[in-house]
């Protein structure tokens, strides 16, 4: 049976297991939403990697996954190396911004990124913009969203002061004529709704759940895991979390159970 560990710095990496559920089978899903520690976005490197190595050994150690997700694309800019050095053994994906399947889509050139601020100043997504987008006739407009994971983590995702901050950041993008957002963060999925009246006009939205899921079929098959059977998911915290967020996200998904744990 495929034991799958998936973490985030809280709810926003269940938008990546929303995915998984439609399409993973015979596997059982640990979450870890890292609350005790988050934002990540607004962490140095070198705590997000710490971080993100005390959640993994936790996953290991306590339930013997055999894969791992990042589902948080801060914590793929400072960790999935260090990650994959320590744990060679594991399969592990991590989240990127879909900046691709952004130029793919396009029509105006003028792809707009939200992101928090450790990923957009991370080597990891420099490199990755600047392979893609130099022999393109793109424009990027780029917003690292200072506060935004704390209001969705509250539940906020269509209050005045959530609006009002995704105005102050959209409104430019708006005017230049941005068709494509890329949702740079797996937070970001939860306020989709808002994102797009506040652009009051046609905008694609970009993220890369289901590419993650399928990714995982990809490689979980190469090494011989059968996606058929039941999938199981349980819900960990390291500190305090939005029940009612984490059921309207997984909705009636109806085989979830959810553990307290201490921190990791
Ligand atoms: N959900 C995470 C991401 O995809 C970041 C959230 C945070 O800043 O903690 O980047």
């Amino acid at each position: 049976m495929l034991k799958i560990g998936v973490f985030d710095s809280g709810l926003g990496g269940l938008t990546v297991v929303q995915a998984m559920t439609k399409l993973v089978k015979g596997a059982e899903i640990f979450y870890v939403a890292d609350t005790k520690n988050a934002p990540y976005g607004e962490k140095t490197p070198e705590q997000i990697l710490r971080f993100s190595l005390a959640v993994t050994q936790y996953l290991v150690d306590t339930h013997q996954i055999n894969a791992l997700i990042l589902a948080c694309n801060t914590a793929t800019s400072a960790a999935i190396t260090g990650l994959r050095e320590r744990y060679p053994s594991l399969i592990i994906i991590g989240t990127e911004p879909g900046i691709k399947p952004a130029i793919a889509q396009t029509q105006t050139g003028k792809i707009g990124v939200l992101a928090t601020p450790a990923t957009l100043q991370g080597d990891k997504y420099h490199n990755l913009v600047q392979t893609l987008s130099c022999t393109q006739n793109i424009e990027m407009f780029e917003q690292a969203c200072h506060g935004l994971v704390e209001q969705i983590e509250k539940g906020e995702i269509d209050s005045l002061k959530t609006t009002q901050m995704l105005e102050g950041w959209l409104s430019p993008m708006r005017e230049a004529g941005v068709d494509t957002i890329v949702l740079g963060c797996t937070h970001y999925p939860l306020i989709a709704k808002t994102i797009e009246k506040v652009m009051q006009h046609e905008v694609k939205l970009i993220h890369t759940a289901d590419a993650i899921s399928k990714h995982l079929l990809t490689l979980s098959g190469q090494k011989g895991y059968q996606n058929e059977g039941d999938l199981h998911v349980s819900i960990y915290a390291t500190g305090q979390i939005n029940l009612s967020m984490v059921d309207s996200i997984l909705d009636a998904y109806d085989s979830l159970s959810f553990v307290e744990i201490k921190a990791v």
